[in-house]
């Protein structure tokens, strides 16, 4: 499969089977999050594989949107790893950075014929309570992932309304 092919064919898996993720499926997933690009090689992520039941019973409880996946990637920014500009006071690419893993990590998941889907909406600081994340690693995301059920379809209209090209970018 192409690039452009995998970017085109991969939508967010909002409704799993149960059938749990092999090994070298979350060993090549965490793969592709090692070789993603990120400020200065700082390589900030880390990131927690939420799979025992205790883990899965509580990012189930805090967040509406695992969709039933078997396991979640909590992508976090250590942000004592972070770039931080000399030039803008305050700023860190640590979210950033977390953000290319992450995409990284949901394309090659696709590729092993796993679905997931990008989630934001949660209470940072109530996930970090509840998996005792030390104070400087910062939850930027989560990554459910697994095999999609049977039923599982694109979310229209969501997935496949494209902007044309010409209305987000311009030549200069
Ligand atoms: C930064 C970001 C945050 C997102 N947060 C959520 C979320 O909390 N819950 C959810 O169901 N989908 C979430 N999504 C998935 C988007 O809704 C989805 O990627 C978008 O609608 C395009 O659909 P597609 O992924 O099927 O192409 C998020 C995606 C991104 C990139």
């Amino acid at each position: 499969m192409s690039f452009m092919e995998l970017a085109a064919e991969r939508y967010s898996v909002r409704s799993y089977s149960d059938r749990p993720v092999e090994r070298e499926k979350i060993d090549r997933i965490l793969k592709a999050a090692q070789l993603a690009p990120t400020a200065v090689n700082f390589q900030p992520q880390m990131i927690y594989v939420l799979k025992s039941d205790e883990a899965m019973s509580n990012i189930n409880r805090l967040c509406r949107c695992v969709y039933g996946a078997p396991m979640v990637f909590l992508i976090c920014s250590d942000e004592r790893r972070t770039w931080k500009s000399q030039t803008e006071p305050g700023y860190s690419s640590g979210e950033m950075d977390c953000s290319i893993v992450c995409t990284h990590m949901m394309l090659e998941a696709w590729e092993q014929g796993l679905g997931s889907v990008w989630v934001r909406l949660f209470d940072v600081e109530a996930v970090a309570k509840a998996f005792a994340l030390p104070p400087y690693i910062k939850p930027v995301c989560l990554l459910p992932v697994g095999y999609a059920s049977e039923d599982a379809v694109p979310y229209a209209p969501w997935h496949d309304v494209y902007r044309p090209i010409e209305s987000f970018c311009k030549e200069l």
